[in-house]
């Protein structure tokens, strides 16, 4: 659709509901009666890919939600359930202890993102072969793609368009939203009628908490960046950024704790705005938010003695820190 505005200028507006009723259609001739399986996180970009699925195919669609145990405090609990209230049919798979082994002695961020990589289309690729099905979705959005193949980092769900054959995993793989950025498919979302939680929520990347520690990955680090998320998501959630978040040094700093010199851990904070995670710049955050995120980190996890912020847009540097 052409939209022209009052100056005159020509530009395509995105038409959420055209683009539900044109997917729905390709899905169905896609899938035909076959059944699939989406691989569902919880973010926008798996759950709106995941319900057009259902929408489309109904109860030939299961949901898959993996437990690699790199999810943010409480999230597992909270996919499931806004899945079940979705009426979408869901396996939960409890991995947790297959992927900390993975990434036992990485600690190269490319190394580490591949080996996520190929632990979760082995693991979709059992559950496929366990429900005998070969068809997955998936929530791939055209900047994933884009960066993948500009070699700018190997985005975990990115296969086809850097020539890895998903069949050598057991599947065909569906996505609906791959020519889509961001905003439109929080429209999509929106228009679909997905809760707020869900069409309005800040983007996590699928490797999830693995790209917040910096080094090697272990169920330990998992849990200080998992703490320190919670307490930097609570005390930044009226902000309206695109993404607030913690990272975890591989370096210790020295520091002070019960009056005793320590060497401990140094925790870096995050937060951004965005239109479409291409570009990025850092938010000028009141220094008392910052002041009280540092008090809370350092008091309430006993191992990190420091807490940094970063004033880096992107780029030069990338939103993540791997
Ligand atoms: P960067 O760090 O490249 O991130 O500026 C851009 C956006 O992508 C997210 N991100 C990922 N999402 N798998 C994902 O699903 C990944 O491997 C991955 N790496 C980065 C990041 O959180 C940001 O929104």
């Amino acid at each position: 659709m052409i939209y022209v505005s009052m100056t005159g200028e020509e530009s395509e507006v995105f038409d959420a509901k055209e683009f539900i009723e044109n997917s729905l259609e390709e899905i169905r001739k896609a899938v035909g009666g076959n059944r699939v399986i989406s691989a569902c996180s919880g973010g926008v970009d798996s759950t709106v890919a995941t319900f057009l699925v259902h929408k489309a195919v109904g109860k030939n669609l299961i949901a898959v939600f993996i437990d690699d145990g790199l999810r943010r405090e409480g999230e597992p609990e909270f996919v499931v359930r806004t899945l079940k209230n979705l009426g979408i049919r869901t396996r939960f798979v409890d991995a947790e202890k297959e992927f900390f082994a993975v990434f036992k002695g990485k600690t190269d961020a490319e190394e580490k993102r591949k080996a996520f990589r190929d632990k979760f289309y082995r693991t979709l690729g059992e559950v496929s072969k366990e429900l005998k099905i070969q068809f997955i979705t998936q929530g791939t959005i055209k900047a994933d793609i884009i960066e993948t193949v500009k070699g700018i980092k190997s985005q975990h769900n990115v296969l086809e368009q850097i020539g890895i054959n998903p069949e050598i995993y057991g599947y065909k793989i569906l996505e609906p939203l791959r020519e889509l950025y961001k905003p439109d498919v929080r429209k999509v979302a929106r228009e679909l009628g997905l809760p707020k939680e869900i069409s309005e929520r800040m983007p996590f990347p699928g490797p999830a908490l693995s790209l917040r520690v910096l080094g090697e990955v272990t169920p330990e680090k998992i849990s200080i960046v998992r703490k320190a998320t919670e307490i930097v998501e609570a005390e930044t959630a009226k902000l309206g950024t695109f993404q607030n978040f913690a990272v975890l040094h591989n370096d210790k700093a020295t520091g002070i704790k019960d009056d005793k010199r320590v060497y401990g851990n140094i925790i870096t904070i995050r937060i951004v705005d965005s239109e479409d995670a291409v570009t990025a710049k850092v938010r000028l955050v009141n220094y008392e938010i910052l002041m009280k995120i540092s008090a809370r980190i350092t008091k309430e996890i006993p191992s990190v003695v420091r807490c940094l912020y970063d004033i880096t847009d992107k780029p030069p540097a990338t939103i993540e820190f791997e």
